[in-house]
């Protein structure tokens, strides 16, 4: 039985009301919702789209198709007649509802120092300074449809700057500030941007790090030629020159002029009157790239109508938000998790939203419980791996602090064991907060297997049962077919939910592939999944040639290619293997040109290598060089028994008769520090 027979087999009154509850109460209460969502889709999610204010309030809502066997192949639609502006919807509609909610704070600025000035930004500060940077992208050309490159540390003006988009009805194109000149540049030129947006500089855990000077060298290559401009944030605005860090090195800022400007010089030349431009619901709202199994990265495109009802949506009933309460999420608004639930989510439902610069161990491991208190957060929302971190060192470095403040702590990001589950719900919980496990995508949009607080029991480890509208289906690998739960397979989605992506940017062919090819009728999300006879959701990882590794994903290919363009390797090829700590370790087997010597050098040099290409955040954890990769006859390099290697699992390698030289697998197995 899915977890879905598991609801639709349980006795449920049929959902008659003419709008949606605030606040999910019970197990019948979602049980008669879901059975609504997913026999009447169309009805549910106009409910949901309710939620929201249309300048027209569509009459088609659902229009999708997942099999790309038919005529029309895949095609995703929602809400395709509506009209509505996203950042409308964030700011002024609040205010328009009741102006005094232009005093209510919308973003806390919690700043890596605490020696900032501005830590509070009401409603109606956000909206002015939102309409300012707009009317400064329209000053420098910039008109719906154009693709606005973002590259900013988590600052206010990071949230700025999307929502400006967002209201002018251009499309951004966010980069995690962590990622190369080199990645900013495949990124930049992937959606041609003609603009870019960063500041000078970011600062984490006391240290300043050039921004700007990344985008300098991006566009130095040949593929960014399309920038025409570039607006730089000055980082530390406003503080004297004793409180800014980056002082010093801001005076050594290469400057392009009629290229680069600053913000601040922009704003003065702009007022603050700039009305929402009315965008159809299936115009794109965003790209956001994302990690793929083979070749460049790819650009996740969401739209307007559908993204923004199912992330305030879930956001509302997966923390089951109240306005007035303060929600603080960790991730960067670099990665989706920062797009739909630090800012969308969060802005559409009224909420007070923390934006964190730092990082969790600065100035000591008690950073998030200390801010806790400080801010008195309701619901913290942060991934596996910061609390694997923090949960090594003493207790006490939580114990001390109060946090009565916190009534639901949340997790995604990848699975957390069992083990992290329990420390977070009883040291840092008090064994008092409910904890969501929630497992989605930044393809997905939002929440998709999560827990509602409350409405039933949880299981440390398990993400439990689909939200509204998601149907999950197991398939056997092997065999291609359907699964019964109990059981463990991959995990696909049968039917659209608003929030989904609706391609990749320019390349819907490559969205098929990837998404709808592999199980015909199903979106394939790359994931396993076991799925218990109680229909709860246990997420094992990725089934692709994706890693994982402390929250962020990572394509091999992309390390791979990363490592042959060092000039003394011919052949790479990149594994993950189970870690505690981060989830998933970077083993990379490496083939030296002939006449190359191995050495420990040469081995930082490649990590250094890789980190220069791609990101300081990716890190290879073993280079293994290896003269001879285990190869089928045709010369393709047999990954699955390198996973089994490193796992390290090697009396379960399977058939390794197809190998060109099957003697090859042993000189590694007894090469790899891992197996032994
Ligand atoms: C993993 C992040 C287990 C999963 C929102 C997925 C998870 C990938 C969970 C997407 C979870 C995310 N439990 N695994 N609660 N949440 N994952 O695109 O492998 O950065 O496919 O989106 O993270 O990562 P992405």
């Amino acid at each position: 039985m899915s977890s879905s027979t598991v609801i639709n087999n349980s006795s449920t009154t049929a959902w008659d009301q003419s709008s949606l509850p605030e606040k999910i109460q019970t197990f019948d209460e979602y049980k008669s919702l879901y059975a609504l969502s997913t026999e009447n889709p169309d009805r549910f999610w106009t409910l949901a789209a309710q939620r929201l204010d249309w300048y027209q309030f569509p009459t088609k809502i659902k229009n999708t198709e997942f099999d790309y066997r038919t005529e029309r192949g895949v095609e995703i639609k929602w809400f395709e007649d509506g009209v509505l502006n996203v950042c409308y919807n964030c700011l002024d509609r609040h205010i328009a509802k009741d102006p005094s909610v232009g005093e209510q704070v919308a973003i806390i600025f919690e700043t890596d120092k605490l020696t900032e000035k501005r830590h509070h930004i009401t409603y109606a500060e956000l909206l002015r300074d939102v309409k300012r940077f707009a009317n400064v992208l329209k000053n420098h050309g910039v008109k719906k449809g154009d693709r606005v490159t973002i590259y900013m540390p988590m600052i206010v003006d990071t949230c700025v700057a999307l929502l400006a988009c967002a209201r002018i009805g251009a499309i951004h194109s966010v980069v995690f500030g962590g990622f190369s000149s080199h990645s900013v540049a495949e990124r930049i030129s992937d959606c041609e941007s003609t603009i870019v947006i960063t500041s000078d500089f970011g600062v984490r855990g006391g240290k300043c790090t050039p921004l700007k000077g990344k985008i300098d060298v991006a566009l130095t290559m040949e593929q960014c030629k399309s920038v025409k401009t570039v607006l730089v944030f000055q980082r530390n605005h406003g503080l004297s020159a004793t409180e800014d860090d980056c002082a010093e090195q801001r005076s050594s800022l290469l400057w392009v002029d009629g290229r680069d400007y600053w913000v601040h010089d922009e704003l003065e030349k702009v007022d603050d009157k700039c009305d929402p431009e009315p965008m159809n619901a299936e115009d794109p709202l965003f790209i956001l790239y994302t990690s793929g199994s083979t070749g460049k990265p790819k650009g996740i495109l969401h739209t307007t109508g559908g993204y923004l009802t199912y992330v305030s949506l879930t956001f509302k009933y997966v923390f089951a938000y109240t306005p007035g309460e303060v929600y603080m999420c960790t991730a960067d608004v670099g990665w989706i998790t920062g797009h739909s639930y630090v800012i969308y989510g969060p802005l559409s439902n009224r909420a007070t939203t923390v934006v964190f610069e730092g990082i969790p161990t600065y100035p000591d491991v008690s950073r998030f419980w200390n801010i806790v208190d400080k801010h008195q957060i309701n619901i913290f929302y942060t991934a596996p791996t910061a609390i694997r971190s923090l949960m090594a060192h003493d207790d006490s470095f939580v114990t001390r602090t109060s946090r009565k403040s916190l009534r639901i702590l949340g997790t995604v990001g990848e699975p957390i064991n069992p083990e992290a589950w329990k420390w977070y719900h009883t040291i840092v919980g008090d064994s008092r907060c409910t904890i969501v496990d929630t497992w989605w995508q930044t393809e997905t949009g939002g929440f998709m297997i999560t827990p509602i607080p409350n409405v039933w029991e949880l299981e440390g480890g398990s993400a439990t049962l689909p939200f509204f509208g998601i149907q999950t289906q197991l398939f056997n690998k092997e065999t291609r077919q359907p699964l019964q739960p109990p059981n463990t397979g991959e995990l696909c989605i049968r039917d659209s939910w608003p929030g989904q992506a609706r391609s990749l940017y320019r390349n819907h062919e490559r969205f098929v592939d990837v998404y709808f090819r592999p199980y015909p009728g199903y979106y394939f999300s790359g994931d396993g999944c076991e799925i218990k006879a109680n229909g709860y959701h246990w997420i094992t990882g990725r089934v692709d040639d994706v890693l994982v590794i402390s929250g962020h994903n990572i394509g091999t290919a992309e390390v791979e290619s990363a490592l042959v363009q060092h000039a003394g390797v011919s052949e790479a090829a990149v594994v993950g293997y189970p870690d505690p700590k981060k989830n998933q370790g970077m083993y990379c087997f490496v083939t030296l040109k002939d006449g190359v010597e191995e050495s420990d050098a040469l081995q930082k040099d490649l990590i250094k290598t890789v980190r220069e290409i791609i990101g300081a955040h990716v890190f290879p954890d073993i280079i293994h060089f290896a003269p001879n990769l285990p190869k089928t006859r045709s010369g393709k390099i047999m990954r699955r028994i390198l996973r089994k290697i490193v796992e390290p699992d090697v009396h379960n390698l399977g058939d390794i008769s197809t190998l060109n030289d099957p003697s090859v697998v042993d000189e590694l197995i007894k090469k790899c520090p891992r197996s032994h």
